[in-house]
């Protein structure tokens, strides 16, 4: 292993930064030369990269976004562009890639394996945590933390002004940050994607809550939990009986900001792994923290499974409303 390149790849989340910084000053203590391609897949197919060395990434480890920029190439998903990306690396002398993001980003790397002799690694970073198998993934922690910090100051007001309110969260088609944003704020209804709603009972549910005496409520709607969003959400309960209701969409404030401590942490340790993985001749495997252990996970494997979230912690929700 003489030559790694790394790239960062799909929606960015915060920790990516910290490992990068992790994956080039490994690869370089173990005299290994590496670069960072720029906006993901797009910058292996312009051959647009830049060389690292051990002060590049001095100072990001607690900077969200990613240095490397991120894209959702269309181009990669092109047999034509992965041969070009094939033949790049081939003529770059790169010996192992480092492929930091989420689900898409490992399916676009599966598919480069399939041509190239390059060895590829996927440090999985998403704030969805909607991978198989691969535990918690950069950028969840940080996610979850920034998401609360809005709904606690929403709280304040609802409880204030007697009003209820719809949060929309982000989660793409996975209910995980909607659960642990319903357990973290307390919320009175938390909607998931995984779990069918009924209006009715659910409007019944809330003004159950205000009878009980609760000053205004909150319902946290994970992305995909309702087909039209926050907005027809609120027209749905209005129909069902006089309910003072706002909607506040979260949005992709929920990608920002510095990340946490969680997710520095793991952002360093899978980064770290990467690299070692790669020196030892692994390929085709995403590194993951599924418990308290560090796993080596086939791509194969990964393709052939299926993200489920956790019924027990969502059931914890209904238990402390
Ligand atoms: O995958 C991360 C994510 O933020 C999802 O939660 C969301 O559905 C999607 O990306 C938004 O993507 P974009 O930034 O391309 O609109």
């Amino acid at each position: 292993m003489r030559k790694i390149a790394v790239l960062t790849s799909g929606g960015d989340a915060p920790g990516m930064n910290a490992a990068i910084r992790a994956i080039v000053r490994t690869s370089l203590n173990k005299n290994i030369s590496i670069i960072g391609f720029k906006n993901g897949y797009e910058g292996i197919i312009d051959r647009d990269y830049v060389v690292f060395d051990k002060r590049s990434v001095g100072n990001i480890i607690q900077k969200g976004g990613s240095i490397l920029h991120t894209s959702r190439s269309s181009r990669f998903m092109k047999k034509k562009y992965r041969q070009v990306a094939k033949d790049n690396l081939r003529l770059l002398g790169i010996d192992g890639l480092v492929v930091i993001g989420g689900e898409g980003s490992t399916k676009g790397a599966t598919e480069l394996s399939k041509i190239s002799k390059t060895r590829c690694v996927v440090v999985p970073a998403t704030i969805d945590k909607d991978m198989p198998l691969v535990g918690s993934t950069i950028g969840f922690d940080t996610a979850i933390n920034t998401a609360l910090s809005a709904i606690d100051k929403i709280r304040d007001t609802a409880t204030t002004a007697n009003v209820t309110h719809i949060v929309e969260v982000m989660g793409r088609n996975c209910g995980w940050l909607g659960i642990l944003a319903g357990i973290g704020a307390g919320a009175e209804v938390t909607i998931i994607p995984e779990v069918k709603i009924n209006i009715p009972k659910l409007s019944q549910k809330i003004k159950d809550q205000l009878n009980k005496g609760k000053k205004g409520c909150i319902i946290i709607l994970a992305e995909g939990g309702f087909s039209k969003g926050g907005t027809s959400l609120a027209s749905a309960l209005k129909e069902e009986g006089s309910l003072d209701l706002r909607i506040t969409t979260l949005g992709h404030m929920q990608r920002g900001g510095n990340p946490s401590a969680v997710d520095r942490v793991l952002a360093t340790e899978l980064g770290v792994r990467a690299v070692l993985s790669l020196k030892d001749g692994f390929s085709n495997i995403i590194i993951a923290k599924p418990l308290d252990s560090l796993e080596k996970i086939e791509f194969d494997q990964f393709l052939n499974s299926e993200v489920k979230v956790d019924m027990y912690l969502h059931d914890l929700i209904e238990n402390t409303a």
